[in-house]
This record gives C-alpha cells, structure tokens and sequence, in this order.
C-alpha cells in the first residue's frame, strides 16, 4: 500500500544489501514515519518483542527473515545447533500470534536435511520471500472474497455508506501488505463503494487510534476513531453495519483470539443482530486446538502500557506520559477469545465460510 504516495510492505530485504533487512518502525506511528535497518536475529527478536513491527502476518514474516539473519550469522561447522537455538528464541518472542510458530516450525523442517551453513542461507532467505509474497496474495484475496459481503451490504442500502466497525491493526501494518479486515475495506473502497470505519482506538497501546486511523487515512478511506467504549452504543442505534477484526489464533473450530476487547465486541454486536466477520489467512490458523478460550496462550505484557501513553506534544516531541496514578497496579492482557458462536463467518483467502470445525475443514480439507 501507499504513504505519500509511494509503495511499500511492511518488511523487505534492503537494495543492494542482501544482510540488512528493512521494517517500517511502527512505534512512532502516525508522528514519525520510521525505517529501522536489522541485521541479526537478535535485533529481529527485539523488533518483534518490543512491537517495533507488529500484527499476526507480518511478526510471522519477520520470524522468517529472523532465521534468514540467523543461518547468516551461524558457524560453519555446528550451525543446525545455533538455528535450533535462534528458532526457540524467536519463538518465544510473542507467544499468541500463532503465524510466528508456524513460520519457524515451516522453516525449521525444510532445514532437517541443509548439509551446510550457505545452504542455510539460501533456504531461509527463498522460504522469507516466498512466505511474503504468499502472505500478500493471500491478503488481497481475502480482500476479494470480503468485497462480495460488503457489496451486498449496500445493495440493501444503496443510499448510506458501508458503516463497518474494526478493532485494533488488522491492516496492512498487522500484514505483508493489504491487511486482513482491512482488505475487503480497501477492496470496496477502491471499486467505488462507499464505505465508513469506525476505528477503536484498542488501548492500551493504541494501534486502532494510531496505525489503522494512519493507513485509512493515507488510503482516504473515510473513517472515524472512537474510544474503545462506543461500539455498543453505535450498534444499538443502527449506526454500525458490520464488524470485521483479524485473528491472531484461530482454532480448527472457529475461537477466535484477536487483540483485548475483541471479545466485547462480539458479544454487542450479537446482541444487537450486527454480523461479525473475522478475517485471516491460513497461516493464522492454529490446527492442533479446539478450545480457544482453555489453550490459546494470551501474551500478558508490561503494565506500564497501561499506565502510560503516548503522544505528541504542542512542539512536535514525542513523548510518554504517566496516566494514572504511580502506585496504583495494572493489569495488560494483549488478547482475549471470542468463542465461534459469536462469529457470523470467516473471510479467508479460499472463501467465506461459518465459524466451526466442518466448514473450515471444507475450505481447508489437508487439514482434515
Ligand atoms: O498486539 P498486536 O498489535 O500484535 O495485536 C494485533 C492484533 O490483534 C491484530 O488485530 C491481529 O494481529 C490481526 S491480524 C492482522
């Protein structure tokens, strides 16, 4: 997608530098746009565990170009011992986007039979860039599939724009490129359909209010932040036509862990007869589970993203402030479990189907 203009994914290979990966530095979003140059796999690691880059897909990306810097930096002679180490500390980085174990465990088994240290390279190097242009494909058809929902949506109100409702960065930040429930957005958008987003801001970091408000925006998708409180509200008064969010786990029967509040989302929108679609590509799928709510490991983080925000100030600093009081505790869970009873479909990029075991296997029948 496009800032001022110009292209970009949210992580490359640097020109003319075949060691130097690129990511756009998402924590000075929407102030500062920010190009961080990493050149180990212990560099990546820092990048995904401190959220310079972000978002199910796109962590799963930069787990791969993680191994790539790694089977750069290992020792010819005992290098399948320090990938085996890299690929358990990468993994452990951020433990609920299940894209990122699924991208070291994919990698990880083409590695069993490399013979030496440069076949490394070059096997990790081929899955990094494989896995992203698959990741980008996979976005823009689940844009596709998405499109007919939102279509369909307006033929019944040919008047008024889509009002569609999103929580956190499900866009092309969260991704490769496109987004995952920002891609049916972009995708109606950008076929003359009109649309509004009602953005939630997502505290406690923000990536609603920050990142998604920043890609729309640049896109000129209409669209309008509010605090993560009013989505009931807006519901009960007939002011939002759908929801969609992104997954960062899916089970095989449809749980859905998404970012914290997603699940509240969910329950106001079945209560109020509102769709509530979630969007996400099979690599966000994690096969081996049926209970969302008892086995999804939910990342619990640092309590001063609570306790302090962020912003800029009347001269253009950028700076974080206290917002409670010092003494008193908080408490930062990352994600929550929407149970797939309160989700009307999945958008993924084979299609559209319910949110339980049967039908996601027919779209996905090698998982059988
Ligand atoms: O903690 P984050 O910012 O990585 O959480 C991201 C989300 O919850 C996104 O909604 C999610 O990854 C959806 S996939 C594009």
């Amino acid at each position: 997608m496009k800032i001022k203009g110009k292209s970009y994914q949210t992580i490359w290979l640097k020109e003319n530098d075949a060691y130097t990966v690129q990511i756009i530095d998402q924590r000075w979003l929407p102030h500062q746009f920010v190009i961080e140059d990493i050149t180990s796999s212990q560099a990546m690691g820092i990048a995904i565990k401190d959220m310079h880059l972000r978002g199910a897909p796109c962590i799963g990306a930069a787990a791969a170009y993680g191994m790539y810097l790694a089977a750069v930096e290992a020792p010819q002679d005992d290098f399948q011992t320090y990938l085996a180490q890299r690929a358990t500390y990468l993994n452990q980085t951020r433990p609920t986007a299940v894209d990122l174990s699924n991208a070291i465990r994919s990698i990880s088994k083409k590695l069993i039979a490399c013979k030496s240290q440069k076949e490394a390279v070059a096997i990790c190097l081929n899955f990094a860039i494989e896995a992203c242009k698959e990741s980008v494909e996979h976005c823009r058809l689940i844009g596709q599939h998405g499109l007919e929902i939102v279509k369909s949506l307006h033929a019944k109100n040919p008047n008024q724009p889509v009002n569609i409702l999103t929580h956190c960065n499900a866009g092309w930040m969260a991704c490769v490129d496109y987004g995952t429930a920002t891609s049916p957005i972009y995708a109606a958008h950008d076929a003359g359909i009109p649309v509004h987003v009602w953005v939630d801001e997502t505290r406690p970091r923000n990536q609603g209010a920050r990142i998604t408000a920043f890609e729309l925006l640049e896109h000129g998708v209409p669209h309008t932040v509010i605090p993560d409180n009013v989505g009931g509200h807006l519901m009960q008064h007939g002011m939002v036509d759908m929801v969609i969010v992104g997954s960062d786990r899916t089970t095989r029967t449809g749980d859905v862990a998404n970012k914290i509040g997603t699940y509240l989302k969910a329950l106001a929108a079945k209560d109020n007869q509102v769709p509530f679609y979630v969007a996400l590509p099979h690599s966000s799928f994690d096969w081996t589970i049926r209970d969302g709510v008892k086995e999804i490991p939910i990342e619990k983080r640092g309590s001063k993203e609570v306790s302090y925000i962020q912003g800029k100030t009347k001269t253009g600093e950028i700076q974080e402030v206290l917002l409670t009081p010092e003494e008193s505790p908080a408490l930062n869970y990352a994600f929550d479990v929407t149970p797939a009873h309160l989700v009307t479909g999945i958008i993924t990029e084979r299609g559209i189907c319910k949110a339980n075991e049967k039908d996601i296997l027919e779209l996905f029948p090698e998982y059988i």
